[in-house]
């Protein structure tokens, strides 16, 4: 029975957690509200929060799992992709705790967790399967051969969907990140009041930036005529691109799962929390047959839970690294 501790610093959020074998017992997540007031995460800031916020989130994982230091067998941590400043606070820790401990270090890739934690809590997706990993830096199609063999089979050529959530957002005058009030707001709205256009990219790319660009042309329009038109249609506004988004997501989605003959189709990362694009996937999945799983609210924005799951998959391979790791800012799959 390992026990794991699993650390991720890669943007805004410093998370500790600890996984024994296969079971998640502890995930404290320490988000950074400091952002909010620039609009956007400061990197600078953001590693500075992660050293404050670091060691009393592996205390509070530590003491929530009801297990001791001396418990712990491995530590896994993020390795990349992300914010290079914030990576450092949270490897520089792992490291540490490591070598004090004498413990197995266990790098982990933050795009294959969140593909990863899909493994958390049952049902489980069956190999091969396909996954849709939608978060504030990246947008990808998944091809998921076996275990920890990943195929990217598209991708964004330019934002990400969380970019594309938070940038809409921003233009509506919303604080950062904007995601999450997209979403609380597109509730009570009609998602037909507007309609934005869906970029017509080949192959399972996706494409945002078009779609930015228009939407920052439609409200600029409006509201030169109406003072007040964001705040007669704030609802409908945020139905209308939310659904866009999502449709333009579970399109590319099924294009794959036709392509590669796959029905096993799973959702990962940040942007997966929006109501709009699970409701959907579900609708979408019942209507092509797919067994599909998203993981649980707080398994899909950024936490360390998926990275001690993903370390005790890689434990059990004896996949370790040695105290000379470095993070990095950009990390192949
Ligand atoms: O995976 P994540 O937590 O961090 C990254 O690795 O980027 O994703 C963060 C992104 C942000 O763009 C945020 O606005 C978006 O996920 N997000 C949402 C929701 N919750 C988070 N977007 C739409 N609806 C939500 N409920
Ligand atoms: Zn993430």
């Amino acid at each position: 029975m390992p026990v794991i501790l699993g650390i991720e610093s890669s943007c805004d959020e410093t998370s500790a957690a600890i996984c024994i074998d296969s079971s998640v017992v502890s995930n404290v997540i320490t988000s950074q509200s400091i952002h909010a007031a620039y609009g956007g995460v400061v990197p600078e800031l953001a590693s500075r929060v992660h050293q404050q916020n670091i060691i009393p989130a592996v205390q509070q994982a530590i003491l929530t799992a009801k297990v001791t230091k001396n418990d712990i067998d491995a530590v896994s941590f993020t390795r990349g992709p992300g914010l290079l400043g914030a990576l450092l606070v949270g490897v520089s820790f792992a490291k540490a705790f490591a070598l004090a401990r004498n413990l197995p270090l266990i790098e982990v890739n933050h795009m294959q967790a969140h593909i990863m934690a899909n493994f958390i809590e049952a049902p489980k997706p069956r190999f091969p399967f396909i996954c849709l990993t939608v978060s504030g830096g990246h947008t990808q199609i998944v091809l998921v051969k076996t275990d920890f063999d990943f195929e990217i089979i598209g991708q964004t050529l330019d934002d990400a969907a969380g970019e594309a959530m938070d940038k809409t957002s921003r233009i509506l005058g919303l604080p950062y990140p904007g995601g999450p009030l997209i979403d609380k707001y597109a509730r009570t709205g009609n998602p037909e009041a507007f309609h934005f256009p869906e970029p017509q990219i080949p192959g399972l790319n996706f494409s945002f930036s078009g779609l930015k660009t228009a939407f920052l042309y439609f409200v600029r329009d409006k509201v030169a005529a109406n003072p007040d038109f964001l705040k007669e249609n704030m609802n409908d506004l945020c139905a209308s691109i939310e659904k866009r988004i999502a449709t333009i997501l579970i399109n590319k989605l099924k294009k794959a799962a036709d392509q590669y003959q796959i029905k096993e189709i799973a959702l990962a990362g940040g942007v997966s929390a929006n109501t709009g694009l699970r409701n959907l996937l579900q609708q979408t999945a019942d209507q092509q047959h797919w067994n599909c799983y998203i993981p649980a609210f707080e398994y899909c924005t950024d936490n360390a839970a998926m990275i001690a799951m993903t370390g005790y998959y890689k434990f059990l391979k004896q996949d370790f690294v040695g105290q000379q790791i470095a993070p990095l800012a950009r990390m192949q799959f």
